[in-house]
């Protein structure tokens, strides 16, 4: 059984990835504010710009006053010291970013990120109080070979290890099949709603039946205004992390507004 979506208030990220300019990065900003209205009264919305403009844009989201929360792509786990190159949680924090990405596909295939490395950011961001989106899926070879479930338990589980049940309010997956992502190819709102439902299943053994039912589980991949509402729309699938069509914000405004709950 699941609880009604509706009792999750439906989450929508902007993963910005490697793109935009400072000058566009805080139009963006600027135009998903405004451009978003009363569905932000009903949806939650993050966006994820580059490291280099975390200020600006938060800056810009604050102008607005809209609510959309500044998000960070990435992170190191250590608190601080030697890590040439890398950001810690305390210094977003810092910048004013409440919620960040792990195990998103790129970090696990094309910068080879491990089951290790993504358990302990996981862990680390939801010890620090900000809330996180464990991104997980499947490979198109995994889903060939039915493998789809499998794989979405075996990273759930190596992800999650050693969390305990009273840090999960700050927890939010994201279903992202990796042969969907950046591809224009999505999955079918039944393959959505049945691997949302073994995630859920799968909390459910880990932390119980209430932490499963109030976890929202975002559905991620090849997501556009033309797609949005009919995947949304399905059991247990409580909005979207959105790459491509989070550039623009006609689009990703127009995403916003089909993850508001129907009101009956
Ligand atoms: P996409 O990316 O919307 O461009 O497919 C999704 C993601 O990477 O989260």
């Amino acid at each position: 059984m699941t609880t009604p979506s509706a009792s999750r208030t439906p989450i929508i990220g902007g993963n910005w990835k490697m793109n935009t300019s400072a000058a566009s990065a805080t139009a963006l900003a600027a135009a998903v504010s405004a451009g978003c209205g009363d569905a932000l009264n009903h949806v939650q919305v993050a966006v994820f710009p580059p490291f280099p403009y975390l200020l600006a844009v938060g800056a810009a989201l604050r102008d607005a006053k809209s609510g959309v929360l500044l998000g960070a792509q990435d992170f190191y786990h250590e608190k601080n010291g030697a890590f040439t190159g890398e950001v810690s949680l305390e210094m977003l924090a810092d910048c004013g970013v409440k919620i960040v990405l792990t195990g998103h596909s790129e970090r696990r295939h094309v910068i080879k990120e491990s089951d290790e490395l993504i358990a302990a950011k996981t862990r680390a961001s939801l010890a620090a109080g900000l809330r996180c989106i464990l991104c997980i899926g499947e490979t198109i070879e995994q889903r060939r070979a039915g493998e789809t479930d499998a794989i979405n338990e075996r990273q759930l589980r190596s992800a999650l290890q050693g969390i305990p049940a009273a840090q999960l309010a700050g927890l939010v997956i994201a279903y992202e099949p990796v042969w969907a992502i950046g591809t224009g190819v999505n999955a079918t709102p039944d393959d959505a709603k049945n691997a949302h439902a073994h995630i859920r299943r799968v909390l459910g053994n880990l932390y119980g039946q209430a932490v499963a039912d109030a976890t929202p589980i975002q559905y991620g991949g090849s997501v556009k205004p033309s797609n949005a509402r009919e995947l949304f729309t399905q059991p247990g699938v409580d909005g979207g992390l959105i790459g491509g069509a989070s550039l623009k914000a006609e689009d990703f405004c127009a995403i916003v507004r089909a993850a508001v709950p129907d009101r009956t």
